[in-house]
């Protein structure tokens, strides 16, 4: 609900207030938090200051601001002009729909129509988004989705993500104190190291108690988000393109838009922030279709040794066990025999598939599965026949020869040729073939952004190459609305939810390790829904020299999430196949749940010995529960399992045919009888009707 009052606003949904000030000069952010009444909320003082030492504009909560030389915060907008760099905004107009604020404000004396939007989802979550618009040209150094205030006394910390290759979503925390702290990419994409997303908690929020205010932003190259923490007590997130070698131009005539921002409040605790993250971006951002299929990928078990017959051997023992897509990964085009060669030559290899791409097609369809294949559009290799015909299709300095990672170069996404290349070779494969799912990959950073063709400014690259991967994402998933898309950078490094507008389902990691996994599917978890989080089971990366972990507990860590088969099957015995059968039968039977529902975290993988990840039905009627035992230490009872999130005073069966009610299973919970080192176990648990 949005309400107005004088110059108040309030955006109000799900016992969530987020209330702002639309001032003459400014916009100032009043209060988020637990509902309160707009009348009360001009009584709130959103200036204090303890001294006239303060800075009086800092002391104002800048809800939107920009540069006028007076706040020492980070401000919105930083005009690339030397002549006009201060500014102040002068409001314009105000218009509102059920759903949405629009306020406009001219920006003075440079010319500029400055949008702010915000709108509120019926969950409580708040997005918000600004533009610009130039009478005439003008360049932005900084031009971020927006800030927002809250006080937070010295009482919080920020949890994030961090990690690296194979080494993702580790769970990070900071203490909130008086200063600066940012995460960000520098690398022209999401990345592995940080995620763009964060949460500020209470120092002693727990999974079930205290506030959180999270953010996240949609958005999928160069960002940053600053958490400043003024001396007077107020945290003031800002979020939005990285402005560190940054250049946007606003032609005469034109708008830029900035990516969007979430932002989502709980006094419940992380687990309850988590389910309510989750809910909003089942229904309002990740491309939709029931649950993702069952898959095999070939990527563990054949490398880049595709064949046919080796493809069709998998593919034969991956329909006996339930699989319901097999995907090709690398290997299948051009001469890529590794990773050193063939990047860019996207044609079928003809010594590798002698009769043809679309003969595999049909086995694996005659075998009841869907086909789907693996796509690098972004990357090329020297050794291409594309690079040898384009070699100024990359992006490459004049003063150095341009990086390799993974042996590959980027190609330069802001060229109109490059991305009608893309297009047509995309648009003849999934024209040409039956291909019902796409992995696309990504699998270097961005280096060296220049090129001959930014004569003027090439620091417009980043926005430039983020602003065309989404048009070709774009124009792809509109041309083939009923293709799957995965998102998969690699591993996890292209995890945001501006990829995810276009994306059914993300990679996230190429760590398949099931113990590590329950780590990195944690932290993930923490921000991103399980419906789209792809898990495999697999050889449980048998060259790391770690032990290899029973089949039952490496499937029951992949079904945390999307479903996926890794394994070199081929290899597996016949009784192995058949534990796989059953696991896979298994999960289709609960996945409705760990697709739409919400999921309840008991423990943490990083710190504890036992963890547990239910998930319920959000009419609460069912719940299954994968519990994990670390290791079995001095013989010590362990802890009972116990469901939440159901109905207390109705009556649930488990898998043993035993009811109890919801009440019992919440608070006494059943036995726990897992032994010896990692092991794992599920249940199942729905209500009795009609009792
Ligand atoms: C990185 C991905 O994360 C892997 O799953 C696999 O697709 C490889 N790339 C293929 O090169």
């Amino acid at each position: 609900m949005i309400e107005i009052l004088d110059d108040y606003i309030s955006l109000t949904a799900a016992d969530v207030s987020y209330i702002i000030r639309a001032g003459q000069d400014r916009i100032i952010s009043v209060y988020w938090g637990p509902a309160i009444k707009l009348e009360d909320a001009v009584s709130i003082d959103f200036a204090e200051r303890w001294s006239s030492f303060d800075p009086e504009e800092e002391a104002y909560r800048q809800e939107y601001d920009v540069y006028n030389g007076r706040s020492f915060l980070t401000p919105c907008v930083y005009l690339d002009s030397p002549s006009d760099r201060l500014n102040y905004m002068e409001f314009s107009r105000l218009e509102t729909t059920s759903s949405e604020i629009k306020l406009y404000y001219d920006i003075c004396p440079s010319g500029l129509l400055l949008e702010v939007r915000y709108g509120i989802y019926s969950n409580g979550v708040v997005w918000r988004k600004a533009s610009v618009s130039a009478s005439e040209k003008t360049g932005l150094v900084s031009f971020y989705s927006g800030s927002a205030c809250f006080h937070s006394y010295d009482q919080m910390s920020a949890i994030y993500t961090a990690g690296r290759w194979s080494g993702e979503w580790q769970v990070k925390s900071h203490d909130i104190v008086p200063g600066c702290f940012q995460l960000g990419s520098r690398q022209g994409f999401t990345s592995e190291t940080f995620n763009p997303s964060v949460m500020i908690a209470d120092k002693n929020c727990s999974e079930t108690h205290g506030m959180v205010y999270s953010l996240m932003l949609a958005y999928s190259g160069n960002w940053e988000i600053k958490i400043e923490h003024t001396l007077t007590g107020i945290t003031r997130l800002v979020a939005g393109l990285s402005s560190f070698d940054n250049s946007i131009v606003v032609n005469k005539g034109e708008t830029v838009s900035t990516p969007l921002m979430y932002l989502a409040y709980t006094d419940k605790g992380y687990g309850e922030m988590s389910r309510l993250l989750h809910d909003f971006e089942n229904a309002n951002v990740i491309r939709k279709r029931p649950y993702c299929p069952v898959l095999y990928n070939s990527w563990e078990a054949t490398g880049f040794n595709v064949t046919a017959a080796g493809q069709k051997e998998l593919a034969c023992k991956a329909a006996e066990i339930g699989c319901e897509l097999f995907v090709v990964d690398d290997g299948w085009f051009g001469q890529r025999n590794s990773d050193h060669a063939g990047l860019g030559d996207w044609y079928v290899n003809p010594e590798k598939f002698p009769a043809g791409l679309d003969d595999l097609i049909r086995y694996v369809e005659k075998l009841g599965m869907k086909f789907g294949i693996w796509v690098e559009p972004e990357s090329v290799n020297p050794d291409s026949d594309l690079y040898r015909t384009h070699p100024d299709w990359i992006y490459r300095s004049a003063y150095a020869e341009p990086l390799q990672c993974r042996n590959q170069y980027l190609l330069n996404l802001c060229l109109p040729e490059v991305r009608e290349y893309i297009l047509s070779w995309m648009r003849r494969l999934l024209s040409r073939h039956n291909i019902s799912y796409i992995k696309w990959d990504m699998n270097r950073n961005m280096s060296d952004p220049d090129s001959a063709f930014f004569d003027d400014d090439s620091r417009i690259i980043w926005k430039q190459h983020a602003d065309a991967l989404y048009s070709l994402w774009e124009t792809i998933t509109e041309e083939f609305p009923d293709v799957y898309f995965e998102s998969c950078a690699g591993g996890g490094g292209r995890v945001d939810l501006g990829i995810m507008r276009y994306a059914h389902q993300f990679w996230t990691s190429d760590n398949t390790d099931a113990f590590d996994r329950l780590r990195i599917q944690y932290g993930c978890s923490l921000f991103y829904s399980p419906r789209a989080m792809m898990c495999w089971v697999t050889d449980n990366n048998s060259d790391s020299g770690r032990a290899v972990r029973a089949l039952e507990y490496r499937f029951h860590s992949a079904m945390c999430g999307g479903l996926g088969i890794g394994a070199d099957i081929s290899r597996f015995s016949a009784q192995e196949l058949e534990v796989c059968k059953t696991m896979i039968g298994r999960y289709k039977s609960v996945r409705h749940l760990i697709s739409g529902g919400l999921l309840y975290r008991q423990g943490n993988p990083f710190t504890d010995n036992v963890v547990s990840f239910e998930y319920v039905s959000k009419d609460r009627k069912e719940a299954v529960i994968f519990t994990f035992l670390h290791s079995q230490n001095f013989g010590m009872p362990l802890p009972n399992i116990r469901f939440e999130g159901l109905c207390n005073d109705k009556r649930y069966k488990l898998d043993d045919g035993c009811a109890h009610y919801g009440s019992f299973l919440r608070s006494v919970g059943i036995p726990n009888k897992l032994k010896g080192d990692f092991a794992s176990c599920m249940h199942h648990a729905e209500l009795v009707e009609c009792e």
